[in-house]
Order: C-alpha cells, then structure tokens, then sequence
C-alpha cells in the first residue's frame, strides 16, 4: 500500500517536451502525462474509455490527447469531447485526471484525494532555480527494487566506504557516530567525519590539500524525498557542534524522490545542486558524470538485494546502529499510510 496525500516526482519537465504524450505507470497506476498549448502540463489515466488502449500511444491536439486507436478526443480534465463519426458523446466517457504541478525542474503528481492537493507540500528545492547554485537534473533511473530500499540507502551513508570507494568513500566514515533526529514528518541523519582527508569527489572540487571536516545531513521526509547536504571546509574553520554547514568550503545537496512504478520497481528521480566553480561546464559534466556514476552503483546493489528479498520474503533482517534514521523514516512512513486507511488523509 502506497501512501496517496503527497506528491510523488512524474517526471522531469524536460520529458514533456516535443509533443508527445508520455505514458508511466506510478503506484501501479497507469498515467499519460502531456502538455496543452499554453504549456500546461496535466496528467491522465493512461487508458482510454472505450477499448482500453493506453493514451500514449496517441496523439497531442492542441490541449487535447487523441486516443491512437478509435480517434476519441480528451480535455486536460479526462472528459471525452469528441468521437469520430457521431455527434454524441456517451456519458461515462470520462477517465481520471490528478493534480499536477511543475516545481523546481519536475512534475510532481498528487494521487491521493485530489481535493487535499496542497501545493505547498510540494518539497521545496529553491536551489535549483537559485543563480547561486548550479543545477544538474537527473537523468531518470528505473531501478527494480521497492522505493523505500531507496530511501534506506540514502538515509544510511556508511555504505560510501564499501560502494562508491572512487568517489565519495573513504573508510573514515564509519569512525563517526551518525545522529537521529526525529520531528514532525522527518528523520534527519548527522554525520561528521572530522580531521580526515577529503574523498576523490570533493578533492578534485574544492582543491583542499590539507585535512578537512565533512559532513552529512540527510532529511527524509514521507513518501521518501529526501535532501542529501554534503560538503567539506578545512579543518579547523568551523566547529561541528556549531553550525549545520561551515560557511567556507563546498555545499552540494543531492535531492530525492524515489515513486513507486509498483511494489518492486521505482522511477528514481534526483538531482544535484552545488555553489562552486558555477561559471565552469566541464565542472557541471563532470558532477553530473560523477553523481550519475554513483548512483549507478546503488542500482546495482539495490536490484540485487530485491532479488535477494523475493527469494525469501519472509526471512527477517538485523539491525544495526547505523540503520536508526532508516527505520525512523520507514516508522513515519507506515504511520501515515496506516492514518489515510482511517481517516483517509493520512493527517494526525
Ligand atoms: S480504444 Fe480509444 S478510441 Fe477506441
Ligand atoms: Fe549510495
């Protein structure tokens, strides 16, 4: 069971570009999403009312999908205006249309109760339109495994040592404690990793040649968006009990959203912002090359420790200190599906 009071990441704004529908089944519902004239992106049910044939597969008009099939015309709200042949449009001919909002770089669709849809729920990633950040989306990954196994990976960071050795681990890492915090709708994951030298990633970006204070702050918040702050300033320029950054030194946030395709499979969306060498493209490449290759990584583990779930879905795990923020963010996310199948807003 899925939670539907949220938004979920449907796609980057630079897929609906070009003039065609495009078809994704999110929380194993099938969506065609496309743009009107005015640029107006909007979302359907990706199957048409009379023989069932998915939407994408037709045509964009002007502000309506035609159905590739029989030719029948949809208004951005799903409401059939048109059938080839006759005059009348029989009643029923409507499919479903859900909330869709185009915010910091992505489309974000609302699957719940569309009357609850509050756009100011939508995760707030002013960076990337910021011009004191730089801004790389993406690209899309399709990863065959459940989303909230993304979510644990990102809210436990002591797997940088053993799975991205070449670009953000050292085995410093697991030297330092990790702290969980828990609030209203959030985990948020500390980490300092203090007095080490900085990983290949951060060495190449901020030139440091001397010792360096690291951090990593991970907020998670149900359904799974979740903010990644990373950084390092030399030792010795700030103090780790003080402030949640150093002011010198270099920021970077990798953002989140993991959707559910369906129980075993996740569109995972990302990006990454950064306020260092803004003015420098082969900078911008290779940070994206780069979070592009980690993330790559993850896949691969991640795919594999599904297959491994499905081989045995009863078999129970351990726990380790490290995965406290994870299982936090899993305690939240169960509390608020468990609230929508009561009250059916998932509010306390
Ligand atoms: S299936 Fe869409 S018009 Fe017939
Ligand atoms: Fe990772």
């Amino acid at each position: 069971m899925f939670m539907k009071n949220c938004w979920y990441a449907a796609a980057y704004s630079g897929e609906l570009e070009g003039g065609s529908p495009l078809g994704r089944t999110l929380l194993n519902e099938p969506v065609v999403m496309y743009r009107t004239s005015d640029g107006t992106a909007v979302a359907l049910e990706d199957r048409c009312c009379h023989r069932h044939l998915p939407l994408s597969l037709g045509t964009v008009i002007g502000d309506r999908v035609q159905c590739g099939y029989h030719g029948l015309e949809f208004d951005a709200k799903g409401q059939c205006i048109a059938v080839p042949g006759q005059s009348r449009v029989p009643p029923g001919a409507t499919i479903r249309s859900w909330p869709l909002v185009e915010r910091h770089g992505f489309l974000w669709i609302w699957m719940g109760d569309p009357g609850a849809a509050d756009e100011s729920l939508i995760p707030d990633w002013w960076w990337t339109g910021d011009p004191g950040w730089g801004f790389n989306p993406g690209p899309l990954l399709h990863i065959r495994c459940n989303y909230e196994l993304v979510t644990d990976n990102l809210l436990d960071l002591s797997h940088l040592g053993y799975v991205h050795k070449q670009t953000l681990g050292n085995d410093a890492i697991v030297d330092f404690p990790v702290k969980t915090e828990r609030a209203d709708n959030m985990v948020r994951m500390t980490r300092w990793i203090v007095d080490r030298p900085a990983p290949p990633l951060f060495q190449k970006a901020g030139g440091f040649d001397g010792m360096v204070d690291r951090w990593q702050i991970v907020e998670s918040r149900p359904p799974g968006h979740t903010i990644v702050y990373a950084g390092c300033g030399p030792t010795g320029t700030g103090t780790p009990e003080g402030p949640r950054e150093y002011d010198e030194g270099i920021h970077i946030r990798a953002l989140n959203a993991p959707t559910p395709e369906t129980d075993t499979s996740t569109f995972y969306f990302y990006g990454h912002v950064w306020d260092f060498r803004l003015d420098d493209a082969a900078w911008k490449q290779e940070m994206y090359d780069g979070f592009l290759q980690t993330f790559l990584e993850d896949v691969a583990i991640l795919e594999a420790q599904q297959q491994s779930i499905d081989r045995d879905p009863g078999r129970g795990w351990i726990d380790l200190a490290v995965d406290a923020p994870s299982l936090a963010a899993r305690r939240q996310l169960e509390a608020r599906i468990g609230l929508e199948a009561e009250n059916g807003t998932g509010r306390a």
